[in-house]
């Protein structure tokens, strides 16, 4: 696998590079490296408004990749498709249609303790403009979502819950399913970000049930900066677009302009087609293995580092009961920016900090971890450079 990643074959401190930092952003495949430089060499153009070859060359190479993507969501029409420029941009994009179109003072939106601040801090803002009420589903100490308490924040006044799959900060995967039908027996809408999910977790809306899903290219190794926002088509083709210019107009008659059909008319401006087409190059090549062989992958590493971690005297920061894609671990007496920098020193990368979920790690009483991320390019022969790695890093901080 790592012949795909020649990234990974770098030396970093003088020692081979450990890249476990793959829930802030997968590495690019070099066949997904490939098609952008072969899109810069042979065919660029901007999309929907030059009828000159390339232009038109790039339109359907953009328009392939959102059949791509609807595939690998599950989505029953290529419309439902929108493209952003990521989680973060998907989610402000459907807050702004809440804000302006479907909330009133007094109706509730729920999330959850373990949202990241992009599925967190927008719909705080919106409850605060709207006189709408935020709930907040709370952690039990494992690290699990209180499902209890979720099902008796439910109300006829719930409007929309918002939930991660995974959780960046401690891995936890909530069961969105049960969930999703709990949220509709209410009445309320769902939004799933899969943002640390579509790495880990084979994608399919129609038996998730949710109602919109977004997540980010660069988790499964495209160019920064682009994303996607999915939602049902019955739903989109009632909404308002929330951003204006460029691309998504029919006919403008006079001060009266005529929206462009879906998706278009949610995509104001050039959108990041190039991004597009290295999103749908990159589930090309996860598709070549399967993300369920995949996510198998990188939980034989994830465990083993688990065992490591353990055996230097590290925790795990919460114990849920299936966990993805990432470990958030503790050392008594060792700081985790500390140990991350010491880490790096051996070549390790991996992230210290609140991995903006700090509402999530309030509920835990912790304010940093030192979180590890393993995917499906790691390997267990790296385990012992990591064994030694952490050794080092803990004796020279201990003194
Ligand atoms: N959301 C990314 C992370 O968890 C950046 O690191």
């Amino acid at each position: 696998m790592k012949e795909y990643f020649p990234i990974l074959s770098t030396q970093v401190n003088g020692s081979p590079l450990l890249y476990y930092d793959n829930a802030a952003t997968l590495q690019m495949a070099a066949p997904v490296q490939e098609t952008v430089a072969e899109h810069y060499r042979t065919c660029n153009g901007n999309v929907h408004r030059s009828s000159h070859a390339m232009a038109r060359s790039t339109e359907e190479r953009m328009e392939a990749a959102r059949e791509t993507v609807r595939a690998f969501l599950g989505a029953e029409h290529p419309e439902e498709i929108l493209f952003t420029s990521g989680t973060t941009q998907s989610i402000n994009l459907l807050a702004r249609i809440y804000e302006d179109q479907l909330l009133h003072p007094g109706d509730e939106i729920v999330v959850t303790a373990l949202e990241h601040n992009s599925n967190f801090l927008p719909w705080l803002e919106v409850c605060r403009r709207t006189g709408a009420v935020l709930r907040v589903v709370p952690l039990i100490p494992e690290g699990d979502l209180d499902l209890d308490a979720y099902a008796q924040l439910l109300t006829d006044r719930t409007r929309l819950v918002c939930m991660t799959w995974v959780s960046n900060a401690i891995g936890t995967v909530n069961p969105v399913e049960r969930m999703t039908a709990l949220a509709h027996q209410a009445g309320a809408k769902v939004l799933v970000d899969g943002a640390q999910a579509v790495l880990h977790r084979s994608v399919d809306v129609a038996r998730l049930g949710c109602d919109y899903f977004s997540f980010s290219g660069h988790k499964l190794g495209t160019l920064t900066g682009i994303g996607v926002l999915y939602g049902r088509q019955e739903l989109l083709d009632n909404l308002h677009p929330p951003f204006f210019g460029g691309g998504m107009i029919s006919t403008l008659e006079g001060l009266h302009p005529n929206y462009a059909p879906l998706p278009y008319r949610f995509e104001a401006g050039t959108p990041n087609y190039v991004g597009a087409i290295s999103l749908g190059a990159a589930i090309d090549f996860l598709n070549r293995f399967g993300i369920q062989a995949l996510a198998a992958r990188a939980e034989t590493v994830l465990n083993g580092i688990q065992s490591i971690v353990l055996a230097h005297g590290g925790s795990t920061v919460g114990n849920p009961q299936i966990r993805a894609g990432v470990l958030s671990v503790l050392f008594p007496g060792v700081h985790p920016y500390d140990l991350a920098c010491a880490l790096d020193q051996f070549g390790v990368a991996v992230r210290a900090g609140h991995h903006c979920a700090s509402y999530a790690l309030a509920q835990l009483d912790i304010s940093e971890t030192l979180r590890i991320s393993p995917a499906f390019y790691n390997e267990p022969e790296e385990l012992p450079q990591f064994d030694q790695a952490l050794e080092r890093s803990l004796r020279l901080l201990r003194g």
